[in-house]
């Protein structure tokens, strides 16, 4: 353990910014983070005496813990998730706002003696494979342990990132306290996060890429290298370097043939991407493979080739536990087998294994998400719908070859899909990329248990509503911006898995039939498939869809690709009030797409169906 991090780093700039944290935060120790696996050890160790972790069963799961939150602390907090850019103008209307300098006395006052008797960490860390000119170093500075081994798993970190780093390196700097000083002899709480902090600040200063986060230890509020760097900051970074940083996952299809395609899908959060990276292809695909190269982050770069590369800048999965099952995600069941993750706010049974909604037979008895005894009968769920599971990507028994490859790999598809449970086909192609890119645009998805406090249904943009860094309207622009590029752009989709029957069933029977959709998609890159012109966009008819292995009758199908005249036209309306939000920054070629949809829809009977079509 080292107090200065002189003999681990000679970079000035790092040294005189840990130097003036240090004095900010008052903490008792400075630890510089080596990465190691016996400093890992050392630090599960020290959260298993503390009671913030429990030691699950080694034979069940070798080196993996469960962590369970503060109630109050258990996904995203939107409302308490800043941008900081010079004007109100530059973060856009929908991003919460505060003046940069206004803002940093606020920090300076929370920060301020905030790590008065624990322990401050310094994690060197990258985001992309280490050294790759793709890649970003950042350098999180937290007092949490729990941070620490998390981001061991989420990203390449240690002493290897600060070798790399140099003298001069470029990094990003990323504070973090849980908050909640201890006064002199105070026992640190058990859990990540102190207890119920109201004054949460994600905050995110875009001009000079810095991030500054308080009060909360779930996830994308203190991994500062997810969502805060590799997308709210990185978006910046794409925007002003000519590439795209996306809330994406990638993943490589490969057919009997051996041609590989590969696509990248932007759902929102809760909304099925771990799910689809993960897809194992169904009966009746004998021959496919599916391959993993990220879950939930895609870093995009124009290539002069006239591709399009996508890097995974994460080396972990931090995903939604509940509905994961061998059933639902055998990949991700797999990829926890070896052990090596963290489990946070699920159930704990009582021969040390864990459990939670969706997994499989209930335990007769365990202990909840909150500590208490819990049974089936107790009529509350045991596991948190947002508990999550951290686990490295190496473990996916599919991970893609090509997933660490500083090249990337080259995308032919962009799919973007909502959780609609009316009204909403299962599938369609843009006709062309400006009108993609007003799909994704106005896509709308219904509330999951990802973030707090979120509307019913709301537009969530390219599912970068919680993630641009910049203003919305000028990220569209710089989307449209992508055809100038000299690349050979993706073509275009839009999913919905979550159309739902009047019994309030899912209609599709998703997860790995998805393939059948994600078949076509190829097909239609690889110029093999036709498709019907329909007011929203190309459709696949019934006998585009390879069914061999499902049972899914040309009826059902037709109820799902149906589309009501009404409500494209009343969709329309809405986009227009929409638009109207974002004043004269909304670009006019997204404007243009709309008016070309009202016409189509007027011009359409009032329900368009894919049997009449074909
Ligand atoms: P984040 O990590 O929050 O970004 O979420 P994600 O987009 O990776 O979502 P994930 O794959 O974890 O899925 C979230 C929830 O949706 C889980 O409860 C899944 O079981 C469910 N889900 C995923 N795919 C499907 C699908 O095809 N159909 C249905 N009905 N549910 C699905
Ligand atoms: C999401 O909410 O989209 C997630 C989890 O992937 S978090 O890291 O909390 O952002
Ligand atoms: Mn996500």
């Amino acid at each position: 353990m080292t107090q200065t991090g002189r003999d681990r780093t000679n970079n000035a700039k790092l040294l005189a910014w840990v130097d003036e944290i240090v004095a900010l935060c008052k903490p008792d120790k400075v630890h510089w983070v080596d990465g190691s696996q016996a400093e890992n050890d050392a630090l599960c160790e020290l959260m298993v005496k503390g009671g913030t972790f429990i030691r699950l069963n080694p034979e069940k799961h070798p080196n993996s813990y469960l962590a369970r939150s503060h109630p109050s602390d258990v996904a995203r907090v939107e409302e308490r998730t800043y941008i900081c850019s010079k004007t109100k103008e530059e973060a856009g209307p929908t991003n919460n706002w505060m003046a940069p300098d206004e803002m940093r006395k606020v920090m300076k006052g929370v920060f301020d003696g905030c790590m008065r008797g624990r322990t401050m960490y310094v994690i060197p860390f990258s985001m992309g494979p280490l050294g790759s000119p793709i890649a970003k170093i950042g350098i999180e500075i937290t007092d949490s342990p729990y941070v620490v081994v998390n981001m061991r798993i989420m990203t390449r970190m240690g002493q290897a990132v600060l070798d790399v780093l140099g003298a001069d390196g470029f990094f990003i700097p990323c504070v973090h306290s849980v908050g909640a000083p201890l006064a002199p002899g105070q026992q640190d709480v058990p859990w990540p996060c102190a207890p119920d902090i109201s004054n949460k600040y994600i905050v995110h200063y875009p001009e000079t890429y810095e991030i500054w986060s308080y009060g909360s230890g779930y996830g994308g509020n203190a991994l500062l290298g997810k969502k805060c760097l590799a997308l709210r900051i990185a978006s910046c970074m794409a925007r002003d370097e000519g590439w795209l940083a996306e809330h994406m996952l990638i993943l490589g299809l490969e057919s009997p043939q051996g041609e590989k395609t590969y696509v990248a899908a932007a759902f929102p959060s809760a909304c099925g991407k771990t799910n689809l990276a993960m897809i194992v292809p169904p009966n009746g695909f004998e021959g496919w493979k599916a391959l993993t190269v990220g879950d939930d982050i895609a870093w995009i770069k124009p290539q002069p080739d006239g591709t399009l590369r996508a890097i995974n800048p994460e080396a972990g999965f931090f995903g939604v536990a509940p509905g994961t099952s061998y059933d639902s995600n055998p990949m991700a069941m797999e990829t926890l087998k070896p052990g090596n993750s963290i489990y946070t706010n699920v159930v704990l049974t009582d021969d040390g294994d864990v459990w939670w909604e969706g997994k499989g037979p209930a335990p007769a008895h365990g202990i909840d998400w909150k500590g208490n005894d819990w049974t089936p009968e107790s009529g509350t769920p045991g596991a948190h719908p947002n508990a999550r599971f951290t686990a490295p990507a190496a473990q996916c028994p599919t991970i893609d070859p090509k997933w660490e490859d500083p090249a990337g790999v080259p995308i032919s598809a962009f799919i973007f899909g909502g959780r609609l449970s009316k009204n909403f086909p299962l599938v369609y192609e843009a006709f062309d990329w400006n009108y993609g890119v007003f799909m994704a645009a106005t896509m709308g998805s219904e509330a999951t248990a990802a973030a707090i406090g979120q509307a019913a249904i709301r537009r969530d943009p390219f599912a970068m509503l919680p993630f641009a860094g910049y203003n919305m309207a000028d990220y569209w622009t710089h989307w449209l911006s992508m055809a100038n590029k000299g690349v050979k752009l993706p073509t275009i989709f839009r999913t919905n898995w979550f159309r739902k029957d009047e019994n309030g069933k899912f209609i599709w029977p998703g997860y790995g039939q998805n393939m059948r959709v994600l078949k076509w998609i190829v097909d239609r890159v690889n110029g093999k498939v036709g498709a019907v012109e329909s007011p929203l966009g190309l459709m696949p008819r019934y006998e585009d869809i390879t069914w061999a292995g499902l049972d899914f009758s040309k009826d059902k199908y037709q109820h799902i690709m149906d589309i009501s005249r009404e409500g494209a036209m009343s969709e329309a309306k809405e986009i227009k009030e929409y638009f109207a939000t974002f004043g004269n920054r909304l670009p006019a070629a997204l404007e243009t797409e709309r008016q070309k949809l009202e016409k189509r829809a007027e011009q359409a009977p009032a329900v368009w169906s894919i049997a009449s079509a074909a």
